[in-house]
């Protein structure tokens, strides 16, 4: 059952928001310094947030929720309706996979491989990891986005020991964890 969490975009930001505060903007911040080159993909894009952070670059943002897409189009994003592991999205300098690999457990390989496929220079993936605290036991519900089946959200070492064997850069900062590859 999808969550009402994934029901509109501004649902989406209002519980994001309290949840994280203001180290939100501080994490898409981050993400947009780490951006490379004059393109950008974001694989399961949301509500297309990062597109607001970024300088001067193109932004693309594909993902599965009919509202989520709809709303980015009437704010004048350029927004898709598609699945982001269809092999014919073109490529961009980064691609960026924020949020999205825990919805996806068993095809977690499928979307780095097509992120490193579509990714000219940069790609970047960031992920939540599961800390053992009480109100994580019911992250499957909060945060089923009705696409998936269900999601399995990694430890922070099976998270570094998944981003290891990409070879890139790891970096770890407020309960997220980043990989950095360059191609
Ligand atoms: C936790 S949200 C992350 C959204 C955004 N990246 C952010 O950080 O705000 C996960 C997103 O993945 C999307 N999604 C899940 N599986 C997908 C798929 N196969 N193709 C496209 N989008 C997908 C969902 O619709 C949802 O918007």
């Amino acid at each position: 059952m999808k969550s009402p969490l994934y029901a509109s975009p501004w649902i989406y930001e209002f519980i994001l928001n309290i949840i994280h505060g203001k180290e939100r903007n501080k994490r898409f911040d981050f993400i947009a310094q780490q951006v490379r080159g004059n393109s950008v993909v974001d694989l399961a894009c949301g509500s297309a947030k990062l597109a607001s952070h970024l300088k001067n670059q193109d932004y693309r943002g594909y993902d599965l929720n009919k509202k989520f897409i709809s709303d980015g189009k009437k704010r004048g994003l350029n927004v898709i309706l598609k699945n982001v592991l269809d092999k014919d999205i073109p490529k961009a300098d980064t691609v960026v996979i924020i949020d999205a690999l825990h919805h996806m457990p068993s095809k977690k390989y499928d979307l780095m491989g097509q992120a490193n496929r579509i990714a000219k220079k940069r790609v970047i993936a960031v992920e939540p990891y599961d800390t053992g605290g009480f109100l994580e036991r019911f992250n499957h519900v909060l945060d089923a986005d009705g696409i998936n089946d269900h999601e399995d959200w990694l430890s922070k070492d099976e998270l570094r020991e998944f981003y290891k064997e990409f070879n890139g850069k790891i970096i770890e900062e407020n309960g997220y964890m980043y990989l950095i590859l360059d191609k």
